[in-house]
């Protein structure tokens, strides 16, 4: 580490109590010597903690077999979710018009987001319709543990089956160290073939042999080969997660117009497509500082910034390209469902 690098010290000391998460990015959290001190372990238990108590006080928006759901797999499916009329105009509506669209590679995996910022749906009322339904969002708070604006898009993933250009999304992975959520509202059915979405049922519950390798992990974590464990998206492999007393990963193979709502703190995977696809959901993530007190606050919430949280993350891409430090997402012409990829 070169000696310029330390002036960032106190940030890596306030990261400690934020969802800052790569053990190669700060020198504190990839520390080994912390971390089998228990620096990792405690976060986890920490985190654990306050979303729990979040959780409670969310509880009230969610109905009760949606809680055990929750509680038991870290997921929870619901279809038919949309009325049907709604479900068909929101698919109509997007088979037919253009929103502002970025795209990113992963292997042979092109995934594809388009915006659903209050601007960019005017006069568009069954988009609309769609995010005034509290629902979803409501779900998505409790699965998360926290309060706050979920970020929503439409996303198209585009796969081809290539083995030698894998998809770090198809292993099974914990996206990071806390609960956060992540909702798909599927717009077609999802076939066993069609790259479905893989979840570990029950992983999203802390047992001592999951924080034990956990523990292990993070203390040589930070010179990992592999980046997405260097960066805190800790890898598994199937032996693995048997051998932590989980089941079997299920495949969320479902009709169109289902909602899946899952903790990402659980193992979960893409599977990987045997046949080309091309794949539309209504897709919404939610994540905020774990350590948090309280479940409102939230900065995505405040008044010019909710709902045009997209137009936002164009301008902030576009001040880090300025830098030379641009991220995976690439601005392409606003595009349809059924658009072929531009990357
Ligand atoms: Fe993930």
């Amino acid at each position: 580490m070169r000696p310029i690098s330390y002036l960032a010290a106190p940030l890596w000391v306030v990261q400690l109590a934020s969802g800052a998460k790569s053990f190669r990015a700060n020198p504190l959290l990839g520390s080994a010597w912390l971390n089998r001190r228990g620096l990792h372990a405690v976060r986890v238990l920490l985190a654990r903690m306050m979303a729990e108590r979040r959780r409670q006080r969310l509880a009230g928006y969610v109905g009760a077999g949606e809680i055990a759901d929750y509680m038991r797999d870290g997921f929870v499916v619901r279809r038919n979710f949309l009325p049907p009329a709604l479900f068909e105009a929101v698919r109509r509506d997007l088979d037919a018009h253009p929103l502002p669209s970025w795209e990113r590679r992963e292997g042979a995996t092109v995934t594809r987001r388009a915006s659903l910022d209050r601007p960019d749906i005017a006069g568009r009322p069954a988009l609309a319709a769609f995010l005034d339904d509290s629902r979803i969002f409501d779900l998505m708070r409790y699965v998360a543990g926290c309060g706050g604006e979920p970020l929503t898009h439409v996303q198209t993933v585009i796969a081809e089956p290539d083995p030698s250009r894998p998809d770090p999304q198809n292993t099974l992975h914990m996206d990071t160290f806390h609960s956060t959520a992540k909702a798909w509202l599927y717009l077609q059915d999802v076939g066993p073939e069609d790259g479905p979405l893989l979840y570990v049922p029950g992983s999203h519950l802390m047992t001592p042999e999951r924080l034990a390798w956990e523990r292990d992990l993070s203390m040589r974590a930070s010179h990992d080969a592999d980046p997405e464990i260097a960066a805190g998206s800790f890898r598994v492999d199937r032996e693995t997660v048997l051998r932590l007393g989980y089941r079997e990963a299920v495949a969320m193979t479902v009709p169109a117009n289902t909602l899946v709502v899952a903790d990402t703190h659980g193992f979960h995977a893409r599977c990987a497509s045997a046949r080309p696809t091309h794949r539309s959901e209504l897709y919404a993530t939610l994540r905020r500082n774990p350590f948090l007190p309280v479940t409102g606050l939230h900065l995505h919430a405040m008044p010019g910034l909710r709902g045009r949280l997209s137009a936002r993350q164009a301008l902030l891409d576009g001040l880090l390209k300025r830098f030379g430090i641009g991220g995976p997402w690439k601005r392409v012409a606003p595009t349809c469902l059924a658009d072929p990829p531009s990357i």
